[in-house]
């Protein structure tokens, strides 16, 4: 897709702070609105100390907005409404100073409270002085902001204003326009595409009031399902008992044990294009389910209860797929996950593998990031730490570019 098809009718929030390189990012709001995109620009107090309010509302025919409580429209909660209208939002440049605000979810000013207010996808630009982008805390706020999916467009090396030469230098507009490009399309990576998701543990019953079941939390899973439905699919979630809100607009069907999720899956696969096994499904179940509750006196001081393997959920997909469904598993390993992740690449006949080691503290059941390593065909990709919904965007983006080709 060319950059003007990509940006037509698209409507993008360009936050401008206070660098030297504000100056830059007049052409970008030229080159964003040329290319048939509706551009807002807001600026920040400095900002306007480098470049003029009027420049950038000549050049996008839209008045700027400047500081809360002046913003044109605050009937309507102008600094909610821009958030939720955006279809991105790109901070250019990003100042030290704002991304640490960002990291921090501060909401003390107009473009802060935007980014805080939306669900588009967020992209920064950072201009500033080497040492100021080489120092740990700005170094830690970046890592903060990926792992909440902000898209960092890292800054080049060169002559800066302050007379040193190194990095901090804006990116080239080329691959800033790139980024916001690529943050819009991902948003229809999956249009028209049908995926289910298994997430959180299966509950198998010993008796009426007691059960055997694991610590999952279903975060991953979640996660997974709001990803694919941001990226336009329509998506069913096939949950076992967890104490999450499910996505607006995914389809749930909630299930208990390992068979009942089984027979939900084995019922819609065949219009699926994808599955994604994030589900924990108990390997063994009680043997026998008692239908009256067990008593202390009919069991005495011992009580044994004798289990049995389920169904390989993930075997019985592979058996009955389209060859055309793409098939995700799980493995997660104390240690050594990456290799138990590439047997059942093998012996399972799954498309891609998602490997983490719940050893590491990053990934322990129940943390909201994770260490995974995808594992396919196409070679063994070990991410750092990641919050689970970036790992679920990854996962999204690998989805999409197999289901393309
Ligand atoms: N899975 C499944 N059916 C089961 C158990 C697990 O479909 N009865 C799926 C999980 O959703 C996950 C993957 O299989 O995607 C986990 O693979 P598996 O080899 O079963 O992992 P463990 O049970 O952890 O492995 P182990 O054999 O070492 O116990």
């Amino acid at each position: 897709m060319n950059v003007s098809d990509a940006l037509r009718g698209r409507f993008i929030v360009l936050g401008v702070t206070g660098s030297i390189a504000a100056y830059k990012s007049i052409e970008l709001a030229r080159r964003l609105t040329q290319a048939g995109a509706t551009v807002q620009v807001v600026m920040s107090r400095s900002a306007t100390e480098f470049v003029r309010p009027i420049t950038f509302q000549a050049l996008t025919y839209r008045p700027v907005e400047v500081e809360m409580f002046q913003i044109q429209d605050e009937r309507a909660a102008g600094h909610v409404a821009m958030g939720r209208e955006a279809e991105v939002i790109v901070v250019a440049p990003a100042t030290a100073h704002v991304i640490s605000r960002l990291a921090n979810g501060m909401a003390d000013d107009l473009i802060a409270t935007t980014v805080l207010a939306t669900s588009a996808p967020v992209v920064i630009a950072p201009a500033m002085e080497t040492h100021m982008w080489q120092n740990p805390a700005t170094q830690e706020n970046i890592a903060r902001l990926r792992a909440r999916g902000v898209r960092v467009v890292d800054p080049e090396s060169g002559p800066l204003a302050s007379g040193d030469v190194g990095p901090g230098r804006l990116a080239s507009l080329e691959k800033i326009e790139a980024a916001v490009v690529d943050a819009l399309s991902s948003s229809a990576a999956l249009a028209g595409r049908r995926v289910i998701v298994t997430a959180g543990p299966t509950v198998e019953a010993i008796d009426p009031v007691r059960f055997v079941s694991n610590r999952s939390s279903g975060k991953m899973g979640y996660a997974i399902a709001q990803a694919a439905r941001d990226a336009g699919a329509e998506v069913t979630l096939v949950t076992g008992p967890t104490a999450l809100r499910a996505p607006n607009g995914v389809r749930v069907i909630p299930v208990e044990s390992a068979e009942d999720m089984q027979d939900a899956v084995l019922a819609v696969l065949p219009e699926m294009d994808a599955v994604v096994m994030a589900a924990a499904i108990a390997d063994y179940r009680p043997l026998e389910v008692s239908h009256r509750k067990i008593k202390k006196r009919d069991a005495g001081s011992e009580l044994t209860i004798r289990m049995t393997e389920n169904p390989d959920v993930l075997k019985a997909i592979i058996a009955a797929r389209r060859p055309k469904t793409i098939v995700v598993g799980f493995k997660a390993e104390s240690g050594e996950a990456t290799a138990e992740a590439e047997r059942m690449l093998r012996e399972k006949k799954v498309d891609l593998v998602i490997a983490n080691d719940i050893s590491d503290p990053s990934s322990v059941f129940g943390s909201d990031t994770d260490r995974v390593t995808f594992v396919s065909a196409d070679g063994v990709e070990a991410l750092p730490v990641l919050a689970k919904t970036e790992v679920a965007r990854r996962l999204v983006a690998k989805l999409a570019e197999r289901l393309a080709r």
